[in-house]
């Protein structure tokens, strides 16, 4: 047997769309396939076509009348705090205190990490999440579990040890040096095997030392090849305890500007209070700016501006930001950035949204000539989304015609009931679960 022919309706995106009405911005094929061949996408198109490429034996799995979609990508996750999600504090800093600082600790235990890495990785796939860039904790035994668990699933995920020598409980803190030594050996470990990248993770400013950053430089400059990911400008006191812990910074921004680490693969959570001068500099540099709603809600950190940042040509990205955030579901995800953007009255298309999760995160995370779209030559990430999945959304459907109105009510209404398949590199992998 050679291949695997996925039918269903084909959606994935070319550009990013202007508006609602830009059909030029996707591909759509209402009876469409994928033909999928050791992992990778060989030809994408009406069934017909596709169909009569593949060879007679091969195989089919029928998903009509769901929609086929690139694997969905989190930009923004922290593995360690799958338990801590839903904990009941005021704000950021009371909440890290609280509770993640109490929950990462479990982490030095090596068993344990691999146990929440499993489950972790189970539970982004029953979402149709398939990439993911995370946090793990300050232990590098939680990198090997967090990786060892991608791989073994043949995933493609960024991920890094958090580095932090200071403003946390000391069994969570490493030094600038061990943080250093840490940090490579798990670069020489993880980086570039298979489907797997490692980002280089000071946790953020309030939590390293001058020296710390130093080491951070280092290891940026020495590895120019790894994802560079921190928190930036998330809460009103955060910024402040930043501030006074680098008082000769022009800014926030400015801390890590000082140090080398903005760059094009540097993914920074939140981005939500701003000055112009940061703006600027988070576009020159080509960073990311990591959009977390589910989390800026849940912890009141404030309405990310993503009009302003677009309009300064920041690149952008959508994330989840477990376990600030409140869903592993990158439907939901897009469901409260809309309602987020609309208290800043922006709008945001459904096209738009479903641009970000796939294409619009491969591109902000550097990877699109691998995953977020189904073109032939990409890797066989993909998600089968049903807009039937409950009795309401079933009603909902019976008056939606357009394709972007379906779109709209699965980020409204949708969540891991609508996520009825997902392939890793080909390989089904939600119904065994
Ligand atoms: N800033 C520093 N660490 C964290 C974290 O774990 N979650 C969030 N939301 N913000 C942070
Ligand atoms: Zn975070």
């Amino acid at each position: 047997m050679t291949g695997l022919l996925i039918r269903g309706r084909v959606l994935t995106f070319v550009d990013e769309p202007r508006d609602i009405a830009d059909t030029a911005s996707y591909r759509y094929f209402e009876d469409g396939a994928l033909l999928v061949e050791d992992g990778r996408i060989m030809a994408m198109g009406d069934y017909a076509d596709v169909a009569r490429a593949a060879s007679a034996d091969v195989a089919v799995a029928d998903h009509r009348p769901h929609l086929i979609v690139p694997g969905l990508i989190d930009a923004h996750i922290h593995f360690p705090q799958m338990q801590a999600v839903a904990s009941y504090a005021a704000q950021l800093l009371e909440w890290l205190n609280t509770y993640t600082f109490v929950e990462e600790q479990k982490f030095a235990d090596e068993q344990h990490a691999e146990f929440v890495a499993e489950r972790f990785m189970d539970e982004l796939l029953r979402h149709g999440t398939t990439t993911v860039a995370a946090y793990c904790s300050v232990h590098p035994q939680s990198v090997d579990a967090f990786f060892r668990a991608a791989r073994h699933r043949n995933m493609c995920v960024i991920g890094g040890k958090v580095m932090m020598d200071r403003n946390a409980p000391p069994a969570l803190c490493d030094t600038p040096q061990s943080g250093y030594d840490d940090t490579n050996a798990l670069i020489a470990r993880w980086q570039g095997r298979g489907r797997l990248h490692y980002a280089i993770t000071p946790r953020f400013a309030i939590t390293s030392t001058p020296e710390q950053m130093e080491m951070s430089a280092a290891l940026v400059r020495e590895h120019p090849d790894c994802y560079i990911q921190t928190h930036l400008s998330e809460n009103r006191e955060e910024i402040a305890l930043t501030r006074s812990l680098y008082p000769d910074a022009p800014d926030y921004t400015g801390i890590y500007e000082h140090y080398g680490l903005l760059g094009r693969k540097t993914l920074l959570g939140h981005c939500i209070h701003l000055s112009e001068r940061e703006v600027k500099i988070i576009a020159e540099t080509g960073s990311v700016a990591v959009f977390c709603p589910t989390s800026n809600l849940f912890l009141g950190s404030g309405l990310f501006d993503r009009e302003k940042l677009k309009s300064n040509r920041v690149r952008i990205a959508v994330a989840t930001d477990i376990g600030g955030g409140t869903s592993f579901s990158m439907l939901k995800t897009m469901d409260e950035a809309y309602k987020i953007l609309q208290l800043r009255g922006q709008r945001l298309s459904p096209l738009h949204s479903f641009y970000m999760m796939t294409l619009g995160n491969a591109r902000a995370l550097s990877l699109e000539s691998r995953i977020g779209t189904l073109e032939p030559g990409t890797e066989a990430d993909v998600a089968i989304l049903d807009s039937r999945a409950t009795p309401a959304m079933r009603m909902r459907m019976e008056t939606a015609s357009a394709l972007a109105e379906e779109l709209f009510l699965l980020q409204t209404m949708g969540d891991d009931r609508a996520v009825a398949e997902v392939y890793v590199a080909g390989k089904p992998m939600k119904k065994a679960l």
